[in-house]
């Protein structure tokens, strides 16, 4: 949720931070603005609207300067507008202020500045801390006046500070939300994501929580909150520019929805031994003994991370035997969960940055319990914060619809309930090596159900005019019904549903009719038959019925209107197919509607407030 960046050096900052915008796009987009030292002035533009708009302002009135902070925004206080576009300002414009987060004293501290003679202009909780900092910036230099303030604000925050008095400085400072550093030479960035300075620098340094930065042209330094001096080396970013651009698709979810069958094979690489039946995963930091020990685990994470988790409940009491419970994160954190040394707790994140799950893991390691995070994003707080850990490498995912985060995150609970499985003694080696085959079959034959895209092109197109869409799975299926609607309503607007294809009898069977489009998802498994019984009951209500099947199933036909067919696997490894016609099909539908896929409105990628 918003996008910050920041340059101090000698080229010209404008281009900088635009391109360097463009990057966090994903990450908010309702409005935006650039606050520039330009001499001995903050120049300002910002508008509501997208960053293509501002940068065509800025072609317009070019602002010179070479140091700047830029934002782009998400909307939590204030309706997205110029007024409440970032940067924020003290009343004499000495300092400028973007901020990612929420600042939850919010109202007490207005309350008590406009108190003290404060006017405020905006509806933002950050311009708060413009009031804040110019308050105590009298003789000293602009990081002690930040310190202070920070002092009196409790929340979330990634924050970047420009002021005119002191024109070759930057001010970062983070607590919650995510800040990185890029040391560059004779130059320096401040970035909410390595991505948007990565053309620039591959040197990041991660700031820590309640850590600060003051960055000038010659050099960085880093210190808490309390002035103390932080030692940090840089750490080097090993991905490409090129993972982060398009690439000839029309959009990231496209690119990455085709880019599965590689992802997959990444998060399997050098995770399982064919051989042995065996899994190896070099991060979990547990010794032997505590897996075969572990009484418990519980998997916390938001959105489609915590549909993957249900998916990993399933394997990891098939697999391992060990009761497993599942909880949004959310929730988690607020509900005084019973979690001990016994229990592991599995925190699931693509970013690693969203709130809740981190809240979550802190709650656990709070109670005492170890926490093993399942992350994307190489370095980001979650990762760093877990006792022991597993990254998808699926690379940086961009369109807000998490797809291929989703299939490796699959990926990797299916090895990981092998590898406790293997230790804990309830698979043996042949039911191991029968895992680990199937597994290194999947990114081919998810490969073969890419290679059909058009085929779910076609359909989608006769189903984009819906205003409503059930889906329904059992078992392994389940989670994939939830993700399978969640896709859709998320990138199309259409209200979709995710149930339980027995569950249907309790409720929406109520809401079939011609009119209702129903997703089964009616694979050749152990639920089969039940399926093939609820499909008969939609059927006789006239319901029009869509259905994932298994290659050689010539029976569905008969009471679907369209079938797509899957390539076999064992049922565990299910969803990992099962879920890429439902991507294609929530991505095609959004096409034909006209819908920007990546960037839906009103959602973030990560969501770094409550
Ligand atoms: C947002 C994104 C979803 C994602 C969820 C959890 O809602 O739009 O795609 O599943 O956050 O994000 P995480 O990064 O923790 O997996």
């Amino acid at each position: 949720m918003c996008g910050i960046i920041g340059y101090v050096g000698s080229r010209p900052a404008s281009p900088i931070l635009i391109n360097g915008l463009r990057r966090l796009e994903y990450r908010g987009y309702d409005s935006a603005g650039v606050a520039i030292v330009s001499g001995q002035r903050l120049e300002i533009m910002k508008d509501a609207g997208k960053i293509g708009q501002l940068a065509e302002q800025l072609a317009r009135a070019p602002i010179e300067g070479t140091v700047g902070i830029a934002h782009t925004r998400w909307a939590t206080h204030g309706v997205p507008s110029r007024l409440n576009a970032h940067p924020h300002t003290d009343p004499g414009e000495t300092i400028a202020v973007v901020h990612n987060g929420i600042v939850e004293n919010f109202y007490s501290l207005k309350k008590r500045l406009i108190r003290d003679g404060a006017i405020f202009q905006t509806d933002t909780d950050t311009e708060v801390f413009a009031h804040l900092i110019a308050r105590f910036y009298n003789s000293g230099p602009l990081e002690e006046a930040v310190q202070k303030a920070l002092h009196q604000v409790t929340g979330a925050y990634g924050l970047a500070v420009v002021s005119s008095r002191e024109p070759d400085k930057i001010i970062g400072a983070r607590n919650g939300s995510p800040l990185v550093v890029g040391i560059g030479e004779g130059e320096n960035f401040v970035a909410s994501d390595p991505a948007a300075v990565l053309e620039h620098t591959r040197q990041m340094i991660y700031l820590a929580d309640r850590e600060m930065a003051v960055l000038k042209r010659e050099g960085v330094e880093i210190t808490n909150l309390d002035n103390v001096p932080v030692e940090r080396k840089p750490e080097k970013i090993l991905w490409d520019l090129a993972v982060i651009e398009k690439g000839g698709y029309d959009f990231f979810m496209q690119k990455e929805i085709c880019e599965q069958p590689r992802t997959i094979r990444d998060a399997m690489s050098g995770r399982v031994v064919l051989e042995s039946g065996k899994a190896r995963l070099g991060g979990l930091n547990l010794p032997i003994e505590a897996l075969q020990d572990l009484e418990r685990i519980v998997i916390t994470a938001c959105g489609t991370s915590w549909h993957a988790g249900l998916i990993g409940e399933y394997m990891i009491e098939d697999f391992a035997r060990i009761p497993v419970e599942v909880e949004y994160a959310s929730e988690f954190r607020y509900r005084r969960p019973i979690v001990d040394e016994g229990t592991l707790v599995i925190v699931i994140s693509q970013s690693g940055e969203t709130i809740d799950t981190l809240a979550a893991l802190r709650e656990a390691q709070r109670n005492g319990a170890r926490v093993l995070g399942i992350c994307n994003v190489v370095g980001s707080t979650i990762a760093r914060e877990s006792n022991g850990g597993v990254y998808l490498h699926a690379g940086p995912e961009i369109g807000v619809a998490s797809t291929k985060a989703f299939t490796s995150q699959v990926t990797v609970l299916a090895i990981l309930s092998l590898l406790l499985g293997r230790v804990r003694g309830t698979l043996s080696r042949k039911d191991g090596r029968r895992i680990i085959r199937a597994l290194l079959a999947i990114p081919d034959q998810v490969q073969s159900i890419l290679d059909r895209a058009e085929e779910i092109r076609r359909i989608a197109d006769l189903y984009a005019e819906n205003n409503n869409v059930l889906y329904l799975g059992r078992g392994y299926n389940f989670p994939v019904a939830l993700e399978g609607a969640l896709k859709l309503k998320e990138i199309s607007y259409i209200h979709a549903e995710g149930y339980p294809a027995a569950e249907m009898k309790h409720g929406p069977i109520a809401l079939i009719d011609r009119n209702m489009p129903v997703v089964f998802i009616a694979l050749r498994d152990s639920a089969y038959e039940k399926v093939i019984g609820n499909i008969q009951e939609v059927k006789s209500r006239q319901g029009r019925i869509l259905a994932i099947a298994t290659e050689g199933d010539d029976l569905l036909d008969k009471w679907a209107e369209h079938v797509i067919y899957l390539p076999p696997t064992i049922e565990p490894l299910t969803p990992i197919l099962s879920v890429i016609p439902l991507q294609l099909l929530a991505y095609y539908i959004a096409v034909k509607r006209g819908c920007n896929v990546d960037q839906p409105r009103n959602l973030a990628k990560s969501v770094t407030v409550e």
